[in-house]
């Protein structure tokens, strides 16, 4: 089982007008989708595609937690939450217009709920086993403490769970402290250009610390995978028709998590993390690639051994 932990989720709005955004005036929206996200969610969305047995933990605030719950529900994603005091979880909208610009409004979500939070860590401890993988990933809610991360990743490693993180900035760093399995993060948010030998550098500092698998996602250009055994890999991008990039990196955490907790040979993980990160590029917002789409490219990703 892989489970997945979101703190911060969301439900993703994705609506399309006919005509150019109208700053300040009224735009009227001719179809929308809503489709549940906050990156941990995105995750468990993928791994469901996969046929791999996934539970997104999260934590679900109000009226909207609700809907979230019953639309993860309805994608026949195994889910438990726990509910916050106050506040309702977040929706972020994203509007396309008709020259085909985006317009992103997103709302910050709810206070953090110490609470909550102890409780979804509880039933989370009470559910997995060692031979379970947990993904923590996306941003911590606004008012968390900035290591909260740390402190989940050490109560879970602590049980032989093993903790794939992907976050970016303080949460990462203070993560990393805490040494998960495995870490995915972007160049961006390990500070790094999308090169290779950058990418290289960043994973062997960070196995140095005691990290077993480390995989920098360098966007269309592919990605760097390093291990603890010393394989390294920069598996290329693949030239896809874009539709919209993101959640390709969720989707990459989920073909990695899904390698790890198969027992795939790390290149195989590699093929079938960038396979889900390239199929992603394919989909509509944070809509989930489907298996059929991650098969056919995975024997098409071209990995050089460094
Ligand atoms: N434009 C693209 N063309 C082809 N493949 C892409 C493109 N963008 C991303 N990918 C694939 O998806 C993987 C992850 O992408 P990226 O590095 O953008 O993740 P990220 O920044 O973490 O994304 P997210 O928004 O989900 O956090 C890449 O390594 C690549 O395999
Ligand atoms: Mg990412």
């Amino acid at each position: 089982m892989i489970y997945t932990l979101t703190l911060n989720p969301a439900i993703d709005a994705s609506a399309h007008i006919s005509v150019p955004f109208a700053r300040g005036g009224l735009n009227r929206i001719n179809r929308i989708r809503r489709d549940p996200g906050g990156k941990g969610i995105n995750v468990s969305k993928t791994l469901r595609n996969l046929g791999e047995p996934t539970c997104a933990c999260f934590l679900s605030g109000g009226s909207a937690g609700r809907v979230l719950y019953d639309m993860l529900v309805e994608a026949d994603i195994q889910c438990v939450c726990a509910e916050i005091g106050t506040g309702n979880t977040r929706t972020n909208l994203k509007i396309t217009d008709s020259e085909g610009y985006t317009t992103e409004i997103n709302e910050e979500g709810p206070a953090f709920d110490f609470q909550a939070s102890a409780a979804i860590r509880k039933r989370l401890l009470e559910m997995a086993t060692p031979q379970d993988v947990v993904v923590i990933s996306g941003k911590i809610p606004p008012s968390a403490p900035t290591d909260i991360y740390r402190t989940i990743i050490r109560e879970i490693s602590h049980r032989g769970i093993r903790v794939i993180l992907d976050a970016s900035g303080e949460a990462l760093e203070n993560g990393l402290r805490s040494i998960p399995f495995a870490v995915k993060p972007n160049a961006a948010e390990v500070g790094i250009s999308e090169d290779v030998e950058s990418a290289v550098k960043v994973c062997s500092r960070i196995l140095t610390v005691g990290t077993s698998i480390a995989m920098v996602s360098l966007g269309e250009k592919g990605a760097v995978y390093c291990d603890r055994s010393g394989v390294r890999m920069f598996a290329e991008g693949m030239k896809v028709d874009v539709k919209c990039t993101t959640g390709c990196g969720d989707a990459m955490t989920a073909g990695l998590a899904y390698g790890i907790a198969n027992n795939l040979s790390p290149e195989d993980t590699v093929k079938i993390a960038c396979a889900c990160g390239t199929a992603a590029a394919l989909t509509d917002g944070t809509q989930a690639p489907s298996a059929g789409s991650i098969a056919g490219f995975e024997d098409k990703i071209r990995i050089i051994r460094i």
